[in-house]
């Protein structure tokens, strides 16, 4: 099915990320912000790597209700204020939900996590969308990486959630993106574990002096 890909988020590190990609690989992409012209500002940028690229920039809720596919990229500390803001908007739409609750939203380490009540960012934001599609994904990718078109990533992208047609159709996507394999990582509970592998890249990086240690899942084939 055609996809209309909504970003909120969608000016900051892993928005643009994504929306490069996407728009590169011919995809409708709205980005979503606070500000519309901030959200302008960053799809002018698309435009600017990508002159053919399908791309526009709108408030947050205008964004959310423009997508099939919604993506959370904000971060933790912002996401149930960012879900409630566009609720109302979303028009059966799976939403992504990429955030990490990482203990520096709150000015902690960011090579530990939040202990989250729901058990997981994306349970969290399951809880406040009743009767929306929710899972996730792109907890483990490097968001500098992404912003690079001449980098290839190198990473597997763990997908949790407990409806298979919408890690399908999120699999698909994740696929248009060089170098990232989509793998079916089980329910939406499991997302507590994918989230928290972040700190442990960060910790990696951090003690062997590197950018963007990511993880491979081998053996199960794909
Ligand atoms: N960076 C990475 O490498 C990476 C990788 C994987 C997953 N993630 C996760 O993806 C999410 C986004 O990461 P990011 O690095 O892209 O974040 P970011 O650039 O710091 O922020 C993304 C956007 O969130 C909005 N935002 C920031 N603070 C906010 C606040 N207090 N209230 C409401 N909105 C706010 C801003 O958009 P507007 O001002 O335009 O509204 C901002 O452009 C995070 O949860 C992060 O854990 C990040």
């Amino acid at each position: 099915m055609s996809e209309t890909i909504a970003i909120l988020g969608g000016a900051g590190d892993l928005g643009q990320g994504l929306a490069l990609h996407w728009a590169k690989a011919g995809q409708s992409v709205v980005l979503g912000s606070r500000e519309e012209k901030k959200a302008q500002d960053a799809a002018a940028r698309i435009k600017a790597a990508i002159p053919d690229a399908d791309v526009a920039g709108l408030e947050n809720a205008q964004a959310a209700a423009q997508g099939t596919i919604v993506i959370l990229a904000v971060p933790f500390s912002a996401q149930a204020g960012i879900i409630k803001s566009i609720r109302p908007s979303l028009k059966n739409a799976v939403v992504v939900d990429a955030c990490v609750p990482l203990a520096a939203v709150i000015g902690g380490r960011p090579t530990r996590m939040l202990g989250v009540w729901e058990g997981s960012a994306a349970q969290a934001a399951r809880d406040l969308l009743p009767g929306v599609t929710v899972i996730s994904a792109f907890h483990n990718i490097s968001a500098e990486v992404l912003q690079d078109l001449a980098a290839t990533p190198d990473c597997d992208v763990l997908i949790c959630g407990d409806d298979a047609a919408a890690k399908e159709r999120l699999s698909t996507l994740v696929k248009l993106i060089p170098g990232l394999r989509p793998l079916d990582a089980g329910p939406l509970e499991m997302s507590r574990v994918v989230e928290g592998i972040t700190a442990l890249l960060i910790s990696l990086n951090r003690r062997y002096k590197v950018r963007h240690s990511a993880i491979r899942i081998t053996g199960v084939g794909g």
